[in-house]
Order: C-alpha cells, then sequence, then structure tokens
C-alpha cells in the first residue's frame, strides 16, 4: 500500500517509524515531513494546511490511505476532501474536529451527555466576560474557543491576570477569530493525565495512557509548551480508575457521538484532571498527541497500518492491539527561547552517538548544506525504552546527553516519579 502522513512533528516522525514497520506499507511519503522522516519516507514539499494540494498528491501518487497529523488540517475538512475524490483517510471529518476545534461545542457535548467535565459558561461579549470575572473563585479557568496553537488557555490566579487575559483575548484579538467567544470554567485540581483512544463508528478502544509535562521548566514551572516529554504508561491508571473512565467517559462519549450523528473516525485525545471526585474531561483533541504519540507508539507490538485501516472501514471491534510490557519515556529538546520567540538553523550534532534501539523523533529540524540543522521550538524527541520505568528513564536521558546544538533545553525531571 501507498501511505501518504500529512505533517512534519515528532508525532508524525513516530507514525512514519511504526507505519515504516508494517510488511504491508509499499510505499510511504510524508507532507511536508522534515529532516528525521526523510530517512523514511518521501518527504513531499507541500504544507500540511494545503488541502488542496495534498489533495492533487494523494491522487496523481495514487494513495491508498491519508493519515492526517495534525488539527488544522482537520478542523479545515482535510478528511472531507479527499473522501469526496474517494481517497481513504485516517481522522476524523470537520463535523466531528470541532471537539477540538471549538471548546464551547465541547462543553455542550459533554453537558448534554452527562459526561463529567468542569462546570462553565460560555461569552460572546467582552463587558459581560469583564462583569464576570471572578465567577468561579481564583485561579479562574480562560479559554478562547477555537484553534489557538495551545495557547489559548489562560489560568488567571489574581482578578488582574484575568482582566488581562481577557483583554488581550477580546479586545486586541490575539488569537484572532478563535476568542470570539470565550470560555470559562470551574478550576480543577487534581492529576492530568492524556489518554489516546482509537475510534470508529461503533467502538472506542483507548490506548496505553501516557504521561505528558506541559510547563516548559523543572518542577512543572513556567509558561505552558505543547509538551516537553512523556511517559508511558502513566503511573496512576490502577484497574478502578480504568474502570471508571470506561463506564463514566468512554462509553458515553461513544453513544454521544452516536447520538448526535458525529460519525468519528480517527483518535481521540482526552486530556483528564482525576480528581477526589473520580476522573473528569479537560477537553478532547481529535488527533494523536505530541509528545505522547512517541512514548505510546514506542510500545505497540501491533501493526499500526492494520489498526488503521481497521479504523476507517468501521472493524475496530474485531482489531487485535498488542502492546509490549516495556515502558517508555521520551524527552523533548527544545530551542533557546521555546516557548517564546527562537532562534532557527542551528547545527545539531551528535545524532550519529545514539544507542541503536533509542529512537530520535525528529520534531523541528531540517537540512541544511547536508547538516541537520534546528528548525522549531521543539527540535527533537529522544524515546527510551526499558524493562522498567526507570531503565527507560536512564537511557533517555544518557542519549539526550549525546546531543548538541547551541542553546539546547530540555527538562530534567521527565519521568521522575514523585508521590502526590
Ligand atoms: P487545554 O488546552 O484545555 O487542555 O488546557 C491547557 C491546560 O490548562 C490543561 O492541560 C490543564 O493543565 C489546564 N486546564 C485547562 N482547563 C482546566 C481546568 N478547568 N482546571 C484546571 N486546569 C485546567
Ligand atoms: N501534548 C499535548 C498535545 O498534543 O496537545
Amino acid at each position: 500500500m501507498k501511505v501518504l502522513v500529512v505533517g512534519g512533528g515528532g508525532r508524525e516522525h513516530a507514525i512514519v517509524w511504526k507505519l515504516k514497520q508494517s510488511p504491508r506499507v509499499e510505499q510511504l511519503y510524508c507532507a511536508p515531513g522534515n529532516a528525521g522522516i526523510a530517512q523514511m519516507a518521501e518527504c513531499l514539499n507541500i504544507g500540511a494546511e494545503d488541502i488542496e494540494g495534498l489533495r492533487a498528491a494523494a491522487l496523481e501518487k495514487d494513495i491508498d490511505l491519508v493519515v492526517v497529523g495534525p488539527e488544522v488540517p482537520l478542523s479545515m475538512g482535510i478528511v472531507d476532501a479527499m473522501n469526496e475524490k474517494g481517497i481513504r483517510v485516517f481522522g476524523p471529518n470537520a463535523k466531528c474536529a470541532q471537539l477540538e476545534g471549538s471548546k464551547a461545542f465541547t462543553k455542550a457535548f459533554l453537558a448534554r451527555h452527562g459526561i463529567p467535565t468542569a462546570g462553565y459558561r460560555e461569552f460572546t461579549d467582552k463587558e459581560e466576560l469583564l462583569a464576570a470575572v471572578g465567577i468561579y473563585g481564583y485561579p479562574m479557568v480562560i479559554k478562547a474557543d477555537g484553534l489557538a496553537a495551545g495557547k489559548g488557555v489562560v489560568i488567571a490566579e489574581t482578578r488582574e491576570d484575568a482582566v488581562k487575559a481577557i483583554e488581550e483575548m477580546m479586545g486586541q484579538r490575539v488569537f484572532g477569530n478563535a476568542a470570539d467567544t470565550v470560555v470559562v470554567e470551574e478550576y480543577l485540581s487534581g492529576i492530568e493525565a492524556s489518554m489516546l483512544c482509537f475510534v470508529d463508528h461503533n467502538t472506542i478502544v483507548p490506548m496505553e495512557s501516557a504521561q505528558d509535562y506541559k510547563r516548559i521548566f523543572d518542577g512543572d514551572k513556567g509558561p505552558n509548551t505543547g509538551g516537553m516529554g512523556t511517559y508511558s504508561p502513566s503511573l496512576i491508571f490502577d484497574e478502578e480508575l480504568q474502570e471508571r473512565i470506561r463506564t463514566e467517559i468512554l462509553e458515553p462519549t461513544l453513544s454521544g457521538f452516536q447520538k448526535d450523528g458525529l460519525d468519528f473516525q480517527g483518535v481521540l485525545f482526552i486530556g483528564l484532571m482525576i480528581t477526589d471526585q473520580g476522573p473528569k474531561v479537560i477537553e478532547f483533541n481529535n488527533r494523536f498527541g505530541d509528545p505522547e504519540t512517541q512514548s505510546v507508539l514506542a510500545r505497540l507490538d501491533s501493526d499500526l497500518l492494520d489498526i488503521f485501516e481497521a479504523v476507517v472501514d468501521n472493524r475496530l471491534a474485531q482489531q487485535e492491539i498488542r502492546w509490549g510490557d516495556r515502558r517508555a519515556v521520551t524527552v523533548v529538546l527544545a530551542s533557546e527561547g521555546y516557548p517564546g520567540r527562537y532562534p532557527k538553523g542551528r547545527e545539531i550534532t551528535g545524532l550519529d552517538r545514539v544507542d541503536e534501539d533509542v529512537v530520535v523523533f525528529h520534531a523541528g529540524t531540517k537540512m541544511c548544506d547536508g547538516k541537520v540543522v534546528t528548525a522549531g521550538g521543539r527540535v527533537l524527541c529522544v524515546t527510551a525504552t526499558g524493562v522498567t520505568h526507570d531503565e527507560a528513564r536512564a537511557r533517555a536521558f544518557a542519549n539526550v546527553e549525546r546531543i548538541h546544538f547551541d542553546g539546547a533545553q530540555y527538562r530534567k525531571d521527565i519521568g521522575l516519579i514523585r508521590k502526590h
């Protein structure tokens, strides 16, 4: 089969790496890809949001399956556009993509189907919102409704911070239309965990769990990022919690999709807060997480192409999905200054000194004069596995230390288990 993966980050590198292991994949393309992906797939110079260009390439190359990594093309309707021409795609259509594309849409869905989540209110008028500052006390959770590259959520500790955030969102419109509607939520305390699920019209199947680290600095300090590291499995998912998630969240979500006519196919990423009252949904994303995917797919023993095809054909219930016992830890190396402004074009060295069974997924790299150079905020993701969590962690860091580029920053506490 000929497969085209859309995207060019660490998540897409992990998907390409896993698909490459499938004996049924004859030809693998990635658009636009990056320097690491180029070693495993033919990269096409087409942006992930150029829906027309991607569709034309899929037709021209006679692609059998398109796999979409990032959320923006999904919200733009890439799946509908491909399906119109009879091209098979792994990913949700535009209607379902609202589950990530609009926080208000998701909150209404959760409320309608009795799925546990934080209480919320929705605002379209700045003055009305300013009058409601502090309605749920502090910290005040303020969210731009639409896609804002992971930056649209503000947790304001004080009234002053809340007013400033509201002015930025609805006054200065720093997120453009994405903050035409703003959602305010109750603040949830607890332990956060990500759960990725394969979903087709009849079935929802959780993958192995993963723990993400969103803040830039050790000890969960500093601003939010796309994710600075992960480990899998998450160590908080005991059987009782998994059972509660299944009955209180997964089953009502699937039946909610069915009742609302949401024909979801793809990956549903559930951001959870495990509170004293049980698990609650913080958010839905409609794609693989980055860098959760790197740790999770490193533990998958089944053929990923088989799973993708089962989802597209709505036979996920019959598809066997096997996971290995090994543990995985992923450490992200980021550019100096990330998540703020960062330089590009810095030479990366030491990639040839990495252990054979440790994988370096490229997130933001490109080739320049025969050298691999930095080309993004998150640059590399080093994923190691081990029989124990501690072994995986030690191996990940031992290999991270062999890689160099000027200004590289990474969290030293990824996978360090704190007693909660
Ligand atoms: P989201 O983009 O909705 O996942 O929000 C980004 C981050 O903000 C989450 O990963 C949480 O750490 C935090 N967050 C979002 N909503 C809440 C909430 N209601 N209570 C506490 N923290 C939240
Ligand atoms: N790591 C969080 C995300 O992919 O949204």
